[in-house]
């Protein structure tokens, strides 16, 4: 990632804020979009606390990039798009209770009060959701999704049972339209029960409860979810329209208690930083108890005056806070290092440890980062080691104990020179903290890239996950991408196999079957090209419509396609000049894997072909992807960054950087009316006449 720096920035920092910016967009992506999540919460939080400091520190590196920016990632496709009326905002986190004193000082300095009545909640570890009633009736659910936009989910949301369909109570006593806001979660009695019944159907398991609640709302098919029990609390009021809000927060619960939703019954009032750290206190009491997780607890101001003037500094509400738990931390004994090889080669370190109970869940592995890690904190096999896990996704390796003691022939680590699957000699380039395998034939790269090419955002191929990526290989069953497709031809030799009960054999051969029919994107997606993304995949489908066209493709014919430069361009050539790649396209085409992308070719006719469009900012009419779905559905290309190639930036309210790019580069900017008028009537905006040329 690029920004501006002065040249009076240390070179440390700027690379240190480029690695977090890219580690959190990843993982925001990854969580947000994937349910996929790679670090847990107080990695995360770790990372952005880390980046929010060196930005405050070093002002001229802050970019409208930078992740501090924004609360997520858009939401992923499947879903019909929701635009909150009341942005889904996240909490400011809070550690101690030094850190509570001062949030809770800088709201009465900012109310001029001397103290003001708060509410305790706990924070429970789901995911958050908005149900719009209208009249007393559930009309729709949506997802937080990126804060701004979420995803509707109604259609799930009705198979809670917890959450009411039909408000009870005097229809006077409802407002006409009302948002109620809340978190949705998996109670932990019935996460174990949920993977059993998954292994046994050879689906993965969810790696935690809260995953497990993620991935259960957002099924396509709304069946599934009803199988799921999930749990609804409510704990806050959103949008209300046509009648007087509550003044406060705790009548408003009591209120959405009233009509029939569920609140938790723990919430307790404050009134004081004593009562609030006696609250807190109470919560680690009764955490182990519950039959949720929760990784904090929420403090509120009651009055929604109050909250109404304290408002928001930049993407947290002024008027709460999160007090987060510490991380449940353990100590163990790091019994071996091993080193996994991803798709594209990369080398990542793991700690086999000697398995220890942390917060409930018993662990025996973690992550050990990179090989810079290791040497930095010095880690070596046989240490006694503090691992720590905090909203409950990967455990980690922390420190050395204070309380370890080595050996005389204890020796530093030494990080495998050879990859640890092919032997290659490794690559770790001076800008990257990687370390490579670079021989594009190592197994392990195959059976990750196999595991890629099944996996929910490729080719979806249900029963086809990490363990079954790795047997189906090293069995002998597939050597090439193409061989899964065979399979079904041996289907006796898989019954042979062990634990692929007949089940799993057919749930399988099923998912590799219904994954025929995916797409050309995803497909090209799946072959997990370096460079292609799913956004890059649909311009190659839509240009060169099949995988012979692809294969056959110019750098030339590339190069014209907006949005591919000429990195992706000689990527692409060079893979389709290796025979082995080649090989595998004829072999998907012989095996009848030879999607088709036959989207008409929008008519030819209307001023906005061929136009490139960036939008930017909140359009009032319909979303930012609504509006890039009319531009490419009339030919135009919707671009995401504004370069000398623009040729209209859309700018709602709140455009930011986009508009100053475009206005440097002198792009023309339209608003949205502007926009509507030459998607519907064909009126193409024409510039305002210069200062200069009015002038003359
Ligand atoms: S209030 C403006 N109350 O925590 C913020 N949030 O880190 C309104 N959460 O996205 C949020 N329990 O999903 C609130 N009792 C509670 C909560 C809670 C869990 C989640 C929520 C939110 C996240 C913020």
């Amino acid at each position: 990632m690029q920004f501006d720096t002065d040249s009076s920035t240390p070179d440390d920092v700027v690379a240190r804020a480029a690695e977090l910016r890219d580690e959190i967009n990843r993982a925001n992506r990854l969580y947000y979009v994937e349910d996929a999540p790679e670090l847990d919460d107080a990695e995360w939080d770790g990372r952005m606390q880390e980046l929010l400091a060196l930005e405050a520190a070093h002002p001229e590196i802050q970019s409208p990039d930078s992740p501090t920016q924004r609360v997520g990632a858009p939401p992923s496709a499947g879903f019909d798009e929701v635009v909150h009326p009341i942005p889904m905002l996240s909490l400011g986190n809070v550690f101690d209770e030094d850190g509570f004193r001062a949030w809770y000082k800088r709201a009465l300095d900012f109310l001029e009060l001397e103290s003001a009545p708060m509410v305790c909640e706990l924070k429970i570890d789901g995911l958050a959701l908005a149900i719009t009633y209208r009249n007393g009736v559930m009309e729709r659910a949506a997802t937080r999704g990126d804060g701004e936009r979420g995803e509707d989910v109604t259609a799930n949301v009705r198979t809670i049972r917890s959450v009411p369909l039909k408000l009870e109570g005097n229809a006077n006593d409802i407002p006409p339209v009302m948002e109620l806001r809340g978190e949705v979660f998996l109670p932990n009695s019935k996460f174990a029960t949920l993977n059993e019944e998954r292994e046994e159907a050879g689906l993965p398991a969810y790696v935690n409860p809260r995953n497990s609640a993620s991935g259960s709302l957002r099924q396509l098919d709304s069946t599934e979810t009803a199988k799921r029990p999930l749990d609804m609390f409510f704990y806050a009021l959103g949008y209300i329209e046509g009648a007087q809000e509550p003044s406060s927060h705790s009548e408003a619960l009591e209120a959405i208690k009233g009509w029939g939703g569920r609140t938790n019954e723990w919430t307790r009032k404050a009134n004081t930083v004593e009562e609030v750290m006696a609250a807190i206190a109470n919560a680690g009491e009764v955490r182990d108890s519950l039959d949720y997780g929760i990784d904090g607890v929420v403090i509120k101001i009651d009055s929604l005056s109050l909250q109404r003037r304290l408002g928001f500094v930049g993407r947290d509400p002024r008027w709460a806070i999160a007090y987060k738990f510490p991380a449940e931390q353990a100590e163990t004994t790091l019994k071996a290092i091993h080193v996994n090889v991803g798709r594209t080669g990369a080398l990542t370190p793991w700690a086999e440890l000697d398995p220890v109970v942390v917060g409930g869940v018993t662990v025996g592995r973690a992550t050990l980062h990179n090989k810079d890690e290791i040497a930095r904190k010095d880690f070596r096999e046989g240490d006694r080691v503090v691992i720590q896990r905090a909203g409950d996704v990967i455990p980690q390796v922390v420190e050395v104990s204070a309380k370890n003691k080595r050996s005389d022939d204890s020796q530093p680590y030494a990080f495998p020179d050879n990859c640890p699957s092919c032997e290659t000699p490794t690559v770790q380039t001076e800008d990257e903290a990687v370390t490579r395998c670079v021989n594009t034939t190592c197994p392990a790269q195959f059976e990750r890239l196999l595991e890629h090419f099944a996996s929910r955002v490729a080719m979806d191929i249900e029963g086809l996950g990490e363990r079954v990526s790795q047997d189906l290989p090293r069995l002998g069953f597939v050597s090439s991408i193409a061989d899964i497709y065979r399979l079904h031809e041996r289907k006796d030799d898989l019954l042979e196999l062990d634990k692929m009960g007949e089940t799993r054999v057919d749930n399988l051969l099923k998912g590799i079957e219904a994954s025929r029919s995916q797409p050309l994107p995803k497909l090209l997606f799946a072959l997990g090209i370096t460079g292609i993304g799913s956004e890059s995949a649909e311009w190659l489908s839509r240009r060169f419509r099949s995988l012979s066209g692809v294969k056959d493709a110019t750098e030339e014919e590339l190069l014209a396609i907006d949005g591919i430069g000429p990195v992706v361009a000689t990527t692409l050539v060079d893979y389709f000049a290796i025979e082995q790649n080649r090989q595998l396209i004829d072999d998907l085409i012989e095996l009848g894997v030879n999607p088709i992308d036959d989207t008409p070719e929008p008519s030819a006719d209307h001023p906005a072909n061929g136009v490139t469009f960036v939008v930017t900012g909140r359009l009032e009419t319909m979303s930012r992807s609504e509006a890039q779905n009319r531009i490419k559905s009339l030919g135009g290309k919707a671009t995401g960054s504004v370069t000398g190639k623009t040729n209209f930036l859309v700018a709602g309210a709140e455009a930011g950087s986009k508009l100053d790019k475009a206005n440097r580069l002198n792009v023309h900017v339209i608003n949205e009316t502007e926009f509507i008028a030459f998607m519907e009537e064909s009126v193409v905006p024409s510039r305002p006449e210069s200062p200069d040329s009015a002038d003359a």
